[in-house]
Parts: C-alpha cells; sequence; structure tokens
C-alpha cells in the first residue's frame, strides 16, 4: 500500500529545508522501493497571504487525510502585526489540536564529529543522548481564558492560563514511560510544582502512573529552572526528560546547541492512533531566510522519524540516519556547524545526504 503524506512547506527557510527533505524522499521512492506520494499545500503566513487563513480548510484535509505530514516552518516578521487569530503560528497550534498530536518527541543526540561545534565544552556535550517528550495540545498553550482586554480604566491585561486535566498528564506520562523502557529506563519528568498548582498535580499524576505501572523505570522530577541550569552544567545526566507544552518549548530550543546546532534537531507529534506530523523543532529562521544557507538536516531527520514512527519503516529510517551521520563524519558543514571552517549551503548538503544514501 502506499504510504499518502502531506507537505507543507511554510515560510521563510521551510520551502527550501523541504525541498531538500522531499529530495531524500523521492531517492528513496525510486531507488529504494518505499511505496509514497504526497501532495503539498501552502500553511502559516504563506497561506494567509494567499487565502486569508494560515490554516486553509483545505490544507487541514489533506493533512488529516494523509498518514503523516511534513512541515517547514511558519512564521516572520512579515505577519506579526496581524491578529493572533490569524497569526502564522496559529495553523501550526491549529494542526496539532484537530491531529490530537499530544506527544511531542524531540531527540537531541550529540554527533560525535560535531562535539566541537557546540557552545559547550567537548567533554561536557560527548555522548548526550536525551529524549525531550513534550506535552503539545495542553498547558498554557491551550487554556482558557486567554487574550488581551480593555480595562474601564484604559489599562489592558493580558491573560494566558495553565490548565492540566489528570488525564492529559497521564497520557503523555505513559508515551515517555513506554519510551523509557526501550532507552536506558530513566524519566526525568520537569514542572514548577513549587510554585504552580497545575504542575503540582502535574507531578502527584506522574509519580503515581510510575509507581502503578512503571516501577522498572526510574523516575525522578525536577523544577524547570534548575532544569535548565543542569542541561548546560551536566546534560548527559537525562535520558528522557517529560515536560508541559511551555516548558518543552523552551527546553528543546536549549537542548540543541548542545548537540552543535538547533539545525539539527527533528522531532515527531504524534496522536492516540500514532498518525504524526513531522517537522524540525526550529522556526523558519527570517534573519537568514533567502540566503540558502539553512540546514537542511533537522528536516531529513525529521523524515527518519516519520519512517520510523508513522511509516513502519525502521530500515530505511536507519539508512536516512546512517546518511545524515555519514556527511558530518565527511566533514560537510552549513554555516550554523562550521564554525571557522569552509561552509556548504543548503541544496549542498542536501545532495551530500543523496549521494550517502545511494553508497
Ligand atoms: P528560529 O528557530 O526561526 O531561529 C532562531 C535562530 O536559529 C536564528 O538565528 C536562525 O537563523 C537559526 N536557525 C534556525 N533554524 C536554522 C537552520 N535550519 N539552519 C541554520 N540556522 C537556523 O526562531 P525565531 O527567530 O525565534 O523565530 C522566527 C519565526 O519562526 C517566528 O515567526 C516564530 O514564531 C517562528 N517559529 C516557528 C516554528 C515552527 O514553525 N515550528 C518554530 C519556532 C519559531
Ligand atoms: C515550536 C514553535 C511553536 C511552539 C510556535 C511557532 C507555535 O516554537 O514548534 O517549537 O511554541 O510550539
Ligand atoms: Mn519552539
Amino acid at each position: 500500500m502506499t504510504h499518502k503524506l502531506a507537505i507543507l512547506p511554510g515560510d521563510g527557510i521551510g520551502p527550501d529545508i523541504v525541498a531538500e527533505a522531499v529530495k531524500v524522499l523521492t531517492a528513496l521512492r525510486d531507488d529504494f522501493g518505499l511505496e509514497v506520494a504526497w501532495d503539498e499545500a501552502a500553511v502559516g503566513g504563506t497561506a494567509y497571504d494567499e487565502t486569508g487563513h494560515p490554516l486553509p480548510a483545505a490544507t487541514l484535509e489533506l493533512a488529516q487525510s494523509a498518514e503523516a505530514v511534513l512541515l517547514g516552518a511558519v512564521g516572520g516578521p512579515r505577519w506579526e502585526a496581524l491578529d493572533h487569530s490569524v497569526r502564522p503560528e496559529r495553523a501550526l497550534l491549529g494542526l496539532r489540536k484537530e491531529l490530537g498530536l499530544f506527544a511531542n518527541l524531540r531527540p537531541a543526540k550529540a554527533f560525535p564529529e560535531l562535539v566541537e561545534a557546540s557552545a559547550l565544552r567537548p567533554e561536557v556535550v560527548a555522548g548526550i543522548d536525551i529524549m525531550v517528550v513534550r506535552e503539545l495540545t495542553g498547558g498554557i498553550y491551550f487554556g482558557e481564558p486567554s487574550g488581551v482586554e480593555e480595562l474601564a480604566d484604559g489599562r489592558r491585561r493580558g491573560v494566558n492560563t495553565l490548565v492540566y486535566t489528570s488525564d492529559e498528564i497521564e497520557r503523555i506520562g505513559w508515551v515517555a514511560f513506554d519510551i523509557a523502557r526501550k532507552r536506558s529506563g530513566r524519566v526525568c519528568s520537569v514542572d514548577k510544582a513549587n510554585v504552580l498548582e497545575a504542575t503540582e498535580l502535574w507531578r502527584e499524576v506522574i509519580t503515581e502512573l510510575g509507581e502503578r505501572d512503571y516501577p522498572d523505570v526510574a523516575l525522578s522530577h525536577m523544577y524547570v529552572d534548575n532544569a535548565a541550569m543542569q542541561l548546560v552544567r551536566a546534560p548527559s545526566q537525562f535520558d528522557v526528560m517529560v515536560t508541559t507544552n511551555m516548558f518543552g518549548d523552551i527546553l528543546s530550543d536549549e537542548a540543541s546547541m548542545l548537540t552543535g546546532s538547533i539545525g539539527l534537531l527533528p522531532s515527531a507529534s504524534l496522536n492516540q492512533e500514532g498518525a504524526g506530523m513531522y517537522e524540525p523543532i526550529h522556526g523558519s529562521a527570517p534573519d537568514i531566510a533567502g540566503t540558502g544557507q539553512a540546514n537542511p538536516l533537522a528536516t531529513i531527520l525529521s523524515v527518519a522519524m516519520m519512517l520510523r514512527y508513522s511509516l513502519n519503516e525502521a530500515p530505511l529510517a536507519d539508512r536516512v540516519e546512517g546518511a545524515v551521520a555519514r556527511v558530518l563524519a565527511d566533514g560537510w558543514r552549513t554555516p550554523d556547524i562550521a564554525g571557522n571552517g569552509e561552509a556548504v549551503g543548503t541544496a549542498e548538503m542536501g545532495d551530500a545526504v543523496i549521494a550517502a544514501l545511494r553508497e
């Protein structure tokens, strides 16, 4: 049966990096027997310009009918003044909510060849292998009330609400514990239970779940401020980190720099049925958009995650990850990971991955 994908390039560097991922999919189809077909649709600011909405109904329908979605990035200065209801970022939140993608996996793994590219000392980052499990459809991103209101005295009042129910916490807990069982058997749950009641509940629910269903997994808890510090002090203490929507957003950007660049970190966003959306964790990088210098590896590694988690094609996922490791070992570098050395552009990096795939 042919796997059907939805491809949503988006804004800024989105189309550039997705083009390289599409090259990889094309090579897998033509040379490695992957039965796959895809349709593209507009999302984010680009879609807003075309249709007046960042997530047009046709794009959502395409995503809903696909086995998996590959997304580039959305957003940019051009659309920053828009009302929140139609900002490009709303498209992402809409896709996550409508597809029920509550579990966001963001793996930060060191490539031995890149330990020098990290802002931290090589001995601190060598060998790190962290899986950030971020809750993606709840928390302060979706809590009500939200918005900005005008008060009678002329002041304005902005509100967002951090809210979690026990079942939302439990289902992301299951995901984290299950993943830990296949890894080193350790979960660190990150919260702010000393101050925020909603995350005090988070800690309670995760603790109960661990005691009841996962006595074989070593569970620890950490406050988010300490976790942010520990991630740069001694990142190798972490295996699986499970946390709320907002904390996971922030900690995964931080974790990406342990590997050398945010341009290296892929993600999978999964729902209860295992359907998923795959995207790099970074944004549309307006500062380098249009220069052809963006690192496409996070997007290509997102294709590998798609092969593994949604398409049940683990050997091909291994092959794509192997090709990426190979090009890094061979010295291919985009500017974000080149330091003072020579760098190639987005398309050359993509071509190098294709060549390594076929080797
Ligand atoms: P960003 O991740 O776009 O960029 C942060 C920094 O990292 C920039 O200096 C950028 O050049 C660099 N960078 C990011 N990806 C890179 C890559 N592949 N290769 C090389 N360098 C890379 O974050 P930002 O600047 O805070 O946000 C820009 C826009 O993107 C905003 O509109 C924001 O809302 C949006 N955004 C979208 C997503 C998404 O679509 N998933 C994620 C984060 C931010
Ligand atoms: C991410 C992004 C998004 C988020 C924004 C663009 C909505 O930062 O995917 O990490 O905050 O989740
Ligand atoms: Mn983010």
